[in-house]
């Protein structure tokens, strides 16, 4: 296969809205517990939070985190995760029927976030609860003091106040598995009540509302508008989530997942638009995708609510996916898929940071190790700096038994006025061939290339091959196929990789 790709600073999209390379953290499986946090682990803090998992956590440099769930937060009080430990309540966790102990609340998510250096992302309950608790949960995050709830805080130990600017109104309130799910009528009047209640407590804020669960719930579409119908004025995104895995080793349809992403981030544009027409608003809403990433669901017998039968116990291995080099791949295109809408999707988070469907991988009382996985998302968030470019390309096409007239080759580049840089991320989804790439630097100045990675199955590897047993097996390595000549970068892509150049 070939491809050939025009970048040309004069064809810039938007900022790369530095939010786009978020993360997500639910109190889910061992995403907390033995994930971040482990009190007994030889390499807790003395905060209990395990600092081999946060030096992964900071290499890999997500820019925000969104917390605490997820299906979690619509059965949460977050009160039970505030004030001194031993005094928590054990609940149940309806949404993963699990013991919940609270050990890890608030407070101790916002010191993880403070360490990490990224932005916390929070989530209200809009399931079992509704606007007075979205109320005092922000009154105790954001205002300043002399209050009921903001001195509760000060008494718990935070003079000041976390200042949170990002908040989700509830978790896939279309999905029938939530706790207090709700027609998109009953969301869209509880979204824009509770939103304009929290604004009066806080005019900073940037409120998210939840669209579908993934687009093929029978009411995408008709949900995005009416909750927007409802709410409007009131927020300032709305969510996307999605989830993709192989099945039946059809790995040609699983390589070309992002296209459907395009289409559902497409989709939601056009809804929310249409909203905007109708209603004469003037404000655009813009997309949160605040949950996305390969899970191989049907392993785990999809996420709907466990039998009561089944034992309740606190953190169970829940969706603990291994993820390898045909899944890196996948992951670098959709996040090739979010940048080239960053004009329009300014918000995202992958789901999961840690142990679930996560970047990472932690044992209790062992290693942390990065997955196959965590590579793109980490060079992406490092490189992709400036303007998004819209890349003119060429590809040769496949069809797949899902999708046809797939890119072969698919490509995004951001362009850095300021250093005179550009970044170029390049997925070669053919699985048995390498692709000759031409990429025409001219209209970005480019002469030379000043550092490339590849990532693909090496000696000994297959598409399989992931970082469980040898935790180095998979990572970018350095990349020498290519050539610049007259402002003509040529390559030869490995067969199925994930190739990252810099330029000068
Ligand atoms: O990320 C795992 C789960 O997927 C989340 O809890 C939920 O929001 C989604 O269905």
């Amino acid at each position: 296969p070939t491809a050939r790709l025009v970048l040309d600073s004069a064809f810039a999209l938007a900022p790369v809205p530095r939010r786009l390379f978020g993360s997500f953290v639910e109190h889910m499986g061992r995403c907390v517990y033995t994930g971040i946090f482990e009190p007994d682990h030889p390499a807790a803090d003395e905060d209990g939070l395990r600092t081999d998992v946060l030096e992964l956590t900071r290499e890999i440099g997500p820019t925000v985190v969104r917390y605490p769930g997820g299906n979690f937060v619509s059965n949460y009080r977050w009160e039970d995760g505030v004030g001194p430990r031993e005094e928590r309540p054990t609940r149940l966790d309806l949404a993963w029927h699990s013991v919940e102990t609270n050990q890890f609340g608030l407070h101790d998510f916002m010191t993880w976030a403070d360490r990490v250096g990224t932005e916390p992302m929070m989530a209200v309950n809009l399931g079992t609860r509704g606007l007075q608790e979205a109320c005092d949960l922000l009154e105790y995050t954001n205002h300043a003091g002399g209050t009921y709830w903001s001195d509760r805080r000060i008494a718990n130990g935070a003079a000041d106040p976390f200042d949170v600017k990002l908040w989700c109104l509830g978790n896939e309130m279309d999905g029938p598995w939530q706790v207090g799910h709700k027609t998109a009528a009953e969301y869209g009047r509880l979204a824009n009540e509770t939103g304009k209640a929290m604004r009066l407590i806080d005019g900073e804020i940037e409120l998210v509302a939840c669209g579908s669960s993934n687009s093929s719930m029978p009411t995408f579409g008709s949900w995005e508008s009416t909750v927007l119908e409802h709410c409007y004025d009131t927020v300032d995104y709305i969510s996307l989530h999605a989830y993709y895995e192989e099945y039946d080793d059809d790995a040609l349809s699983f390589l070309a997942s992002a296209v459907n992403m395009d289409r559902f981030i497409e989709s939601v544009v056009a809804t929310a638009d249409a909203v905007r027409a109708r209603g004469r608003h003037s404000k655009k809403i813009n997309l949160s995708f605040d949950e996305w990433n390969v899970w191989y669901m049907r392993r785990f017998g999809g996420d709907g609510p466990k039998s009561s039968s089944v034992e309740w116990k606190p953190q169970p291995r829940l969706i603990e996916d291994e993820y390898t080099i045909t899944d890196a791949v996948v992951v670098g295109t959709f996040l090739n898929s979010l940048l080239r809408h960053g004009d329009r999707v300014t918000v995202a988070c992958q789901a999961q940071l840690v142990n679930v469907i996560g970047l990472l991988r932690s044992e209790p009382g062992g290693e942390a190790w990065k997955q196959t996985i965590a590579y793109p998302f980490e060079q992406m968030v490092r490189l992709a700096r400036g303007q998004i470019l819209q890349v003119v390309a060429t590809s040769d096409l496949f069809d797949s038994d899902s999708y046809t007239d797939v890119p072969v080759v698919d490509a995004t580049a951001t362009y850095d006025a300021e250093t005179g840089r550009a970044a170029v991320f390049v997925a070669n989804r053919s699985l048995t061939e390498s692709a000759s790439l031409e990429v025409d630097l001219r209209g970005i100045g480019g002469t030379a290339v000043r550092a490339a990675s590849t990532l693909h199955a090496r000696d000994g590897q297959d598409r399989h091959t992931t970082n469980l047993e040898r935790h180095d097996a998979v990572t970018p390595v350095r990349f020498d196929d290519h050539a610049v000549t007259e402002g003509l970068l040529t390559a030869t892509l490995p067969a199925l990789s994930w190739t990252v150049f810099e330029l000068d």
